[in-house]
């Protein structure tokens, strides 16, 4: 096998952006897309020009035409067709949040452990030049030791039956955008928080629809996360350490195109750094590749995904009791 073969596991909106990262890269082919309804893989197929169409998810992992899926499912669906591709010897790239439960994550992992397959959560910005910078910066400690991140992701819901808004589809703002200044977070201080504490402001939807967090770390470093549907979009992010501090105005979407990050120094003038141009999703399709293909180790580990999916659980019951959450003793 010298390309992979993909399948998209639904013909969701975000498939959008996935198609052409798959297309630009050297070692993967688009070969597949499946939809509960076979007229509806039909017209996905004919519009964005895909070989196969299948009428239901499983026939498709059963074809033998495709070596790889894309799950961009709801939420809640995200663990069960992991689970099945890979049970069927498909590689699996899952969309975040990987799943709802550490049941459900650890089932994944021993799903992909048993088959031999690949496995990864696509958080897509953690593979763009722009978050490998920022942590060489972290790690070479020109910004010192690292105090305090603070990161937002907002975007107003526009359809009041968006599936963010359903709760037992795993809806809310924290699994949906909160995960991601939750997740550069873990990925500044190097692991999962130790404690943390969560607000929430839940709608008549019965999710979430403002969500912000505080997070501790060991060695003191803290986190500051915000995230709401109810405000227009906007993301941030910013690390504040005892040498100066980095400043990314677009840490999650947005900085394909050659951004800057802004960095001020404790002593001298605030510099530009230039971020590479990338697509924002070839990260993440390529590292699949090299996993696949040269049996590389995934850039993204299982470990942080798991506590990616650990540290949002955690903020929910503190959100749900009114106190913060240690997360030693919530579940390992
Ligand atoms: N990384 C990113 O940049 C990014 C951005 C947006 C979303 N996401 C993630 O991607 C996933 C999909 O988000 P999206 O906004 O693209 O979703 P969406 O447009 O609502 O699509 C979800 C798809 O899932 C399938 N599906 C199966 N069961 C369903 C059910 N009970 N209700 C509704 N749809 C069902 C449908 O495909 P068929 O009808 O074809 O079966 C539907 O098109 C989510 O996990 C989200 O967090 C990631």
């Amino acid at each position: 096998m010298n390309k992979v073969r993909w399948g998209l596991l639904s013909t969701a909106n975000i498939n959008r952006l996935v198609i052409p990262a798959i297309r630009a890269s050297t070692r993967g082919e688009l070969v597949a897309v499946a939809s509960r309804s076979l007229e509806k893989a039909r017209q996905y197929a004919e519009k964005w020009s895909i070989p196969h169409a299948f009428g239901s998810y499983q026939e498709m992992l059963d074809s033998g035409k495709v070596d790889a899926v894309y799950i961009s499912l709801p939420n809640h669906l995200h663990a069960e067709w992991s689970i099945r591709a890979l049970q069927a010897g498909v590689h699996v790239l899952c969309e975040k949040p990987f799943a709802l439960s550490l049941e459900e994550v650890d089932a994944m992992i021993a799903a992909s452990r048993a088959s031999g397959r690949v496995l990864a959560e696509a958080f897509m910005y953690r593979y763009h030049p722009q978050t490998k910078i920022v942590g060489e910066w972290v790690r070479s400690g020109r910004l010192g030791e690292i105090i305090l991140t603070r990161g937002i992701f907002t975007f107003k819901i526009m359809q009041r039956d968006d599936v963010r808004l359903i709760p037992e589809y795993g809806g809310g703002c924290l699994w949906d955008v909160g995960v991601y200044p939750l997740s550069y977070a873990q990925y500044v201080f190097g692991g999962p928080p130790q404690a943390v504490f969560g607000r929430q402001w839940v709608g008549d939807s019965g999710v979430d629809e403002d969500f912000t967090g505080l997070l501790w770390y060991p060695g003191g470093g803290m986190a500051q996360i915000a995230s709401s549907f109810r405000s227009p979009l906007h993301t941030h992010f910013e690390i504040i350490g005892t040498e100066g501090r980095l400043i990314l105005n677009r840490p999650f979407i947005g900085m394909q195109d050659g951004r800057r990050l802004e960095f001020y120094p404790a002593e001298g003038e605030p510099q530009e750094i230039p971020v590479p141009e990338q697509e924002l999703y070839l990260g993440e399709v390529e590292d699949m590749h090299a996993a696949i293909l040269d049996g590389a180790t995934p850039y993204l580990s299982l470990e942080e995904t798991r506590n990616h999916v650990r540290t949002a659980l955690a903020l929910y019951q503190s959100a749900k009791q009114g106190q913060a959450i240690d997360l030693e003793t919530f579940s390992k």
